[in-house]
């Protein structure tokens, strides 16, 4: 019988490694914050830069689990489906360190901390999608799915979604000069909503691969116009200006790019899974036939 801190065992308790390497994964940050201790803690901030680090994480990961379904069905592997949940309360044990963080920050004056999450803007936004989360984590039990029932478990996970849009606008909110990884992650979230989009549109679970080129076409386009309208409003420039300097490798790689990279490795991916299939499929029939 496999007990619920048996991480590395899967459902039916046997031994995984692909458990295992998720778990590696998740702890990573973790190393690299005790790695860098010293430097964070003769930093100007070190709460603060610990507070960034918890933030930054949870968003990444929270990414990587909603990545989970388009990739296991485009990498045709579906055992990924069985770190879904890890990933997900992973992600939520990074965001509860960043909530913690920020209330030691605040000497633990928990009415101070309390008035600032409901008068701030970006805290106001930070701590909907922080219920929002806790709400998703709290009902990634067994016992939660069957109590629910299967329908509206999912329909209270579509809750996802919204916690994704609020945190990366709460990210936008606290950056201050830099838009450059915020606009990435909104490329990269936004393919991967617009991919779920796009599937229930379609009446379908598998997207074929033109219209996986033409996602990545369409997200990719709308980072590089979304970066530069952001840029317009922040800097008050012409935002063709900023379009302009897309092709200027020199001043750096727009998100824009990163994300038609990401995007069309994705579409390849796709091409060469469907071709090994479709050939291992052909095999068979020829084997069946003979
Ligand atoms: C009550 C809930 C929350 C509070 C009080 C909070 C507070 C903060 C604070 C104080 C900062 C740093 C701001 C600065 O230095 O000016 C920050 C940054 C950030 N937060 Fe939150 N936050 C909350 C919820 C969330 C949630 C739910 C997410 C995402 C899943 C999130 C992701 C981030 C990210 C990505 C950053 C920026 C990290 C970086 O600079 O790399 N936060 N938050």
């Amino acid at each position: 019988m496999k007990r619920p801190w048996q991480l590395w065992l899967d459902r039916r308790g046997r031994f995984s490694m692909l458990r295992v390497l998720v778990l590696a994964l998740l702890l990573i940050p973790l190393a690299k914050g005790i790695y860098d201790g010293s430097a964070i803690v003769h930093g100007a901030r070190p709460i603060n830069e610990l507070i960034h680090r918890a933030g930054f994480w949870a968003l990444v990961f929270l990414g990587i689990t909603l990545a989970v379904t388009p990739f296991r069905r485009i990498a045709r592997y579906g055992n990924l489906v069985d770190v879904r949940r890890m990933l997900g309360v992973g992600a939520f044990c990074y965001i509860a360190a960043h909530l913690s963080l920020y209330l030691a920050d605040q000497n633990f004056d928990f009415g101070k901390a309390a008035y600032e999450i409901t008068h701030r803007w970006y805290l106001i936004v930070g701590g909907t999608a922080w219920l929002g989360f806790a709400a998703l984590a709290a009902t990634s039990t067994d016992s939660a799915v069957r109590r629910l029932g299967g329908l509206r478990w999912r329909r209270l996970h579509q809750l996802v979604y919204a916690v994704a849009l609020l945190a990366l606008i709460h990210y936008f909110q606290q950056t201050k000069a830099d838009v450059t990884v915020p606009a990435l992650a909104a490329g990269l979230f936004g393919w991967l909503i617009c991919y779920r989009l796009l599937v229930w549109w379609q009446h379908t679970t598998e997207l074929s691969t033109l219209s996986l080129f033409a996602l990545t076409i369409a997200v990719a386009s709308l980072t590089f116009i979304g970066e530069a309208v952001g840029i317009a409003i922040a800097f008050h420039v012409s935002p063709m200006r900023v379009l302009s300097v897309a092709f200027d490798f020199n001043v750096g790689i727009r998100p824009g790019w990163e994300v038609l990279g990401a995007g069309l490795l994705v579409v390849v991916l796709d091409f060469v899974r469907g071709r090994w299939n479709s050939r291992i499929e052909s095999k068979r029939v020829v084997a069946a036939a003979e």
